[in-house]
């Protein structure tokens, strides 16, 4: 039977951006049943909702899901897909295509992947009154021995690390870089904390990810303070092969990784959790540049390339890489953030042509 996938195209350029893969999704023939139900801030006039029913039905039954992006409206459906799908794992590959357009002197050869916890941490916000908290740990008292009552009018963010949660990540990492090494890649992780300041978090984080490490003795493995991590990632990025964090720190690696392979056009992404995946680009909304016809499609397109690979259609998603990398290789045809003149559709032909 055809695997079911449903196309969500969300707010700003999401609908574009999802368009474009749709177009390539379907005119390659894949064996997809591919349903795109009316969602995002376009439809909530008619509907009162981002994310109507019959999206939501429908992504309950889809073996994958391509997401667009999502600005305020679409919250609704990033929140769906993540904590109602238990999509734990956001796998962000930062892989440079020679002929994008990345600012370093000297990106032949990134190809590293970000592994972001994607429940916990700081996200989504779980944050108060410190008078409350005051309230409710009245004992309390932080590293230099401050009680909450001591400071004045303000507000709290609570920031969860759970043992089974970066159990469930650091697992999840060590098998991507296992089957990376598998590949050719170099077989390391790298932890990324704070835990010179984040203590028992970080601490917990970084204790759990070394724990499960040793279920991986072919694998190398580093850890950086998440300040020192974003300084390496500029200067030595070849290094980086398999790189695990807590859920912000992920998040403000990826578009820092993004930029390093040619920009937020280009990075896609994949949220797994044990059942059902979703794909998305790691950019947002793009208010700026939404309904222009030029936003660069490339990160969902790559997204769909793994979404393909995720459904058991390998021979096929590399077809579609190795179809993008070629576009760029080739600089005729590319979006103006890659320096070119390009619309969205034109560049989606010409993967298109080259995915043979
Ligand atoms: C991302 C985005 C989202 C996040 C936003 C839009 C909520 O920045 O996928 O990286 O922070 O997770
Ligand atoms: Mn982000």
């Amino acid at each position: 039977m055809a695997k079911l996938v449903v196309v969500l195209g969300g707010d700003g350029v999401g609908p574009e951006v999802t368009e474009a893969a749709t177009h390539i999704l379907r005119q390659a023939e894949y064996p997809l049943e591919i349903q795109t139900p009316p969602c995002g801030e376009e439809v909530v006039d008619e509907f009162g909702t981002a994310f109507p029913d019959e999206a939501r039905e429908l992504c309950d039954k889809a073996d994958a899901i391509l997401f667009g992006s999502t600005g305020e409206a679409s919250i609704l459906i990033m929140a769906y897909l993540r904590y109602v799908l238990k999509t734990y794992a956001n796998v962000r590959p930062m892989k440079y295509y020679p002929g994008s357009y990345s600012p370093l002197a000297n990106p032949s050869n990134i190809d590293f992947v970000i592994v972001r916890e994607n429940l916990e941490g700081m996200y989504p916000g779980r944050e108060g009154d410190i008078s409350d908290l005051a309230q409710a740990l009245p004992d309390y008292r932080d590293l230099v021995g401050k009680k909450f009552a001591d400071f004045g009018e303000g507000k709290f963010a609570i920031r969860i690390i759970t043992k089974e949660g970066t159990d469930r990540i650091a697992r999840f990492a060590c098998e991507l870089a296992r089957k990376r090494k598998k590949k050719g890649s170099m077989g390391k992780v790298t932890c990324v904390t704070k835990q010179n300041m984040l203590r028992e978090s970080c601490g917990l984080f970084k204790a759990r990810v070394e724990q499960v490490l040793k279920d991986y003795p072919e694998l190398e493995y580093e850890h950086f303070h998440v300040d020192d991590a974003a300084r390496r990632l500029v200067r030595f990025p070849q290094k980086m092969d398999v790189i695990v964090a807590s859920n912000m720190f992920g998040d403000i690696l990826s578009d820092l990784g993004a930029e390093l392979v040619g920009g937020l056009g280009i990075a896609p992404s994949g949220c797994y959790s044990d059942e059902k995946a979703y794909f998305e680009s790691v950019h947002g909304s793009a208010p700026d540049i939404a309904g222009k016809g030029i936003v660069n499609p490339t990160a969902t397109i790559l997204s769909a390339a793994m979404m393909l690979e995720y459904l058991g259609l390998e021979r096929e998603a590399s077809a579609l890489e190795n179809a993008v990398a070629s576009v760029y290789r080739e600089r005729n045809i590319l979006t103006r953030d890659q320096g070119g003149t390009a619309t969205t559709m034109q560049f989606a032909q010409a993967v298109l042509k080259k995915n043979t």
